[in-house]
């Protein structure tokens, strides 16, 4: 039981706490699904990017799913090793991608035919070989909320089977490219298994008809996307999941890889706030905490239902309220209509399954210091990121005052 009174008079509020025993529980598995088979859990740093948190999977084996070249360097930093990095993106920059080349990481994951020709022309200046996978659109409903679907063809993400066909091609017979592998994923917060075996059946097919013209990839990337409770959601199991995918690749002898995110983090963070204020504007209350939507976005951007605890002695019935911060925006809110009881001054809210796509979509809107961030290992807690002070907010503009 995490004691969340002793951690906010320690670290005070806001404040995210991370649960490092629950990720590790997660990870194991998820990667005990797939034991037997050839495979590799390639963290996808977006969900949680704390260099801490990147470390604590690399050291249970993990490899780093990246999207800019920003997140390879941080997987480098926490110990990943290069032959686990996959770097995707529809955007790369020249940079991006020739740093990428340069650090000699898994596969660059590519998402267009524009990019193909960018990657390969930057690995010809290098006098490098550059080994690729290709993201494939299978255009398929993942079922998820809209913001978060990207297998369909009406998403930025990836490129149809007969694009793909064609840079297949053309990437085996460039002497900088190296195609070894194909990727696919098609959302993420997933909580139906159809969708993804379907979308495995599609790209298994195109491994197969690759292999007939004598183009034999080495990974089958089935990128993340696995859903976990965060109200009452029937979730996918990592055993029926692993089943479906080696369903799906019957008789092709890949390694499979998996990039899991939320899966193995948001259930092991939490946002802890305290109550600053109660108020009423007719018949609507509200609870006004220190926390606000710089933390946590996933509320005021998706309408995502986060649970709320109170560690209150409050004794009052409980009655609807929207749970409000600071920010000076009517998106500003944790939860609408939320039944808590009266509570009081320095009463705490813990918000939960804020492991995932919390501390890093924050921002430092309304010029607040990020909260720090703190993990707990068998029973230690510990600061992992300080807290911001308003020094750092204004670091990088104070020397630049305009005359
Ligand atoms: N691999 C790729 C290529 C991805 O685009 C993503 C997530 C993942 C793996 C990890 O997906 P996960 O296992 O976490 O579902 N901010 C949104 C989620 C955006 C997900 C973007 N891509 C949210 O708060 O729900």
């Amino acid at each position: 039981m995490i004691n969340f009174k002793e951690l906010a008079t320690t670290y005070k509020t806001p404040l995210y706490i991370y649960d490092l025993d629950y990720m590790t529980k997660q990870y194991e598995e998820l990667k005990e699904a797939f034991k037997g088979k050839k495979s590799i859990l390639a963290y996808a740093i977006k969900s949680n990017s704390n260099l801490s948190v990147i470390k604590h999977f690399a050291t249970l084996g993990s490899g780093a799913d990246c999207v800019s070249i920003g997140e390879v360097r941080r997987a480098f930093l926490a110990g990943v090793p290069s032959y686990k990095i996959i770097f995707s993106g529809v955007g790369k920059s020249d940079d991006e991608i020739r740093e990428a080349i340069e650090s000699d990481i898994l596969y660059i994951n590519v998402e267009s035919e524009a990019e193909l020709g960018r990657v390969e022309l930057i690995a010809k200046e290098l006098g490098a070989v550059c080994r690729i996978s290709i993201r494939v659109n299978p255009n398929i409903d993942p079922l998820t909320h809209p913001y978060i679907s990207t297998g369909l063809h009406d998403n930025k993400f990836g490129v149809e089977i007969d694009a793909a066909k064609r840079m297949y091609i053309k990437a085996n017979n460039s002497e900088h490219l190296d195609p070894v592998g194909i990727h696919f994923h098609i959302g993420s917060q997933l909580t139906e298994l159809k969708p993804i075996y379907e979308s495995a059946v599609i790209v298994a097919d195109l491994v197969r008809s690759l292999s007939n013209i004598k183009i034999e990839l080495k990974f089958f990337d089935i990128g993340g996307g696995l859903g976990v409770v965060y109200k009452n959601e029937t979730t996918i199991k990592p055993y029926d999941y692993a089943q479906a995918i080696l369903g799906a690749l019957k008789g092709l002898d890949l390694t499979i890889i998996c990039e899991p995110g939320r899966f193995l983090t948001a259930n092991g963070g939490y946002f802890l706030t305290k109550v600053l204020y109660e108020k009423q504007n007719g018949s609507k209350r509200f609870v006004v905490v220190d926390g606000a939507m710089n933390d946590l976005l996933r509320p005021s951007l998706y309408k995502a239902y986060h649970k709320i605890e109170a560690i209150t002695n409050s004794t009052t019935d409980e009655s609807e309220a929207d749970v409000v911060g600071p920010v000076c925006e009517s998106g500003d809110f944790f939860a609408k209509n939320y039944s808590l009881p009266i509570l009081e001054h320095n009463d705490l809210l813990v918000i939960h399954s804020a492991g995932a796509y919390g501390f890093g979509m924050g921002s430092n809107y309304n010029t607040r210091g990020r909260s720090a961030e703190v993990a707990i290992k068998g029973g230690e807690a510990r600061v992992i990121r300080k807290r911001e002070e308003f020094e750092d907010l204004i670091a990088l503009e104070k020397d630049f005052l305009v005359k």
